[in-house]
């Protein structure tokens, strides 16, 4: 699947559950072209989150949205069917869980999924390189996972314009997508490090507007995509 990035994928653990359907059609009508979904087990994060069964329901509200399905779990291979079932078209683990990596990913691109590989603040890009090759994304952690609505961590920009460093130099393809304080004030810079997906929680489902939040991110990653070509 192409994408014409940058691209906006709204984080659904900070949406209304009581309203999921209604808040996923403001965000797809105002411009954001993923959705992403963050599963958390109480054991790698310190926190729940929702497992395939809101996947599912999520994939029904939105039958043609491509599913960014983030897993903060232990024992990702274990879940990785489930969760392509329910209809995840990317499924990311983390590289701090996962003790063979290799395997995991080709297990996720076994189920028809695109695969790829987290990093927490405090990993770092370098643990990559032998499994860059074999990725379709590279997702850089800027909070801590666990919880939406934390401060960026400044010191991701420098692991984003790594990653695309090495991807200039290797003619690799994988993209870079950045997960947690993302908001309409280091979207562009994100972009002009080289990240083409950004994920963004609260500074979408927490605004007075959803689609006024989505429109404005939006055009701020823009800014910075003129800026590099
Ligand atoms: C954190 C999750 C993020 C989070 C982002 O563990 O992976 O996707 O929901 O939320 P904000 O944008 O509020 O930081
Ligand atoms: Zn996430």
């Amino acid at each position: 699947m192409a994408f014409e990035t940058p691209l906006l994928a709204p984080s659904l653990l900070a949406a209304d559950f009581t309203r999921l359907g209604e808040e996923i059609n403001d965000c797809l009508s105002a411009g954001a072209q993923w959705l992403h979904c963050d599963i958390m087990d109480g054991h790698f994060v310190p926190n729940i989150s929702y497992g395939p069964f809101i996947v599912d329901a999520v994939r029904s509200a939105a039958p043609d949205t491509f599913l960014d399905v983030h897993l903060m779990i232990e024992n990702p291979d274990k879940y990785v069917v489930p969760f392509s079932k329910a209809g995840a078209n990317m499924i990311t683990v983390h590289q701090e869980i996962c003790p063979h990596l290799h395997s995991t990913i080709q297990h996720i691109k076994s189920t028809g999924c695109q695969a790829g590989v987290a990093i927490n603040p405090a990993t770092s890009v370098d643990l990559l390189y032998p499994i860059l090759p074999d990725v379709d994304m590279v997702l850089v952690m800027s909070v801590n996972p666990g919880f939406g609505g934390q401060s960026f961590i400044d010191a991701s920009y420098q692991k984003v314009y790594k990653l695309n460093e090495i991807r200039k130099q290797m003619n690799m393809t994988y993209l870079i997508e950045v997960d947690g304080g993302v908001q309409s004030n280091n979207a562009t810079k994100l972009i002009q490090k080289g990240a083409d997906v950004l994920v963004a929680g609260s500074s979408v489902f927490k605004a007075e507007s959803i689609p006024g939040a989505i429109k404005e991110i939006r055009a701020r990653m823009n800014a910075g995509r003129a800026d590099i070509v």
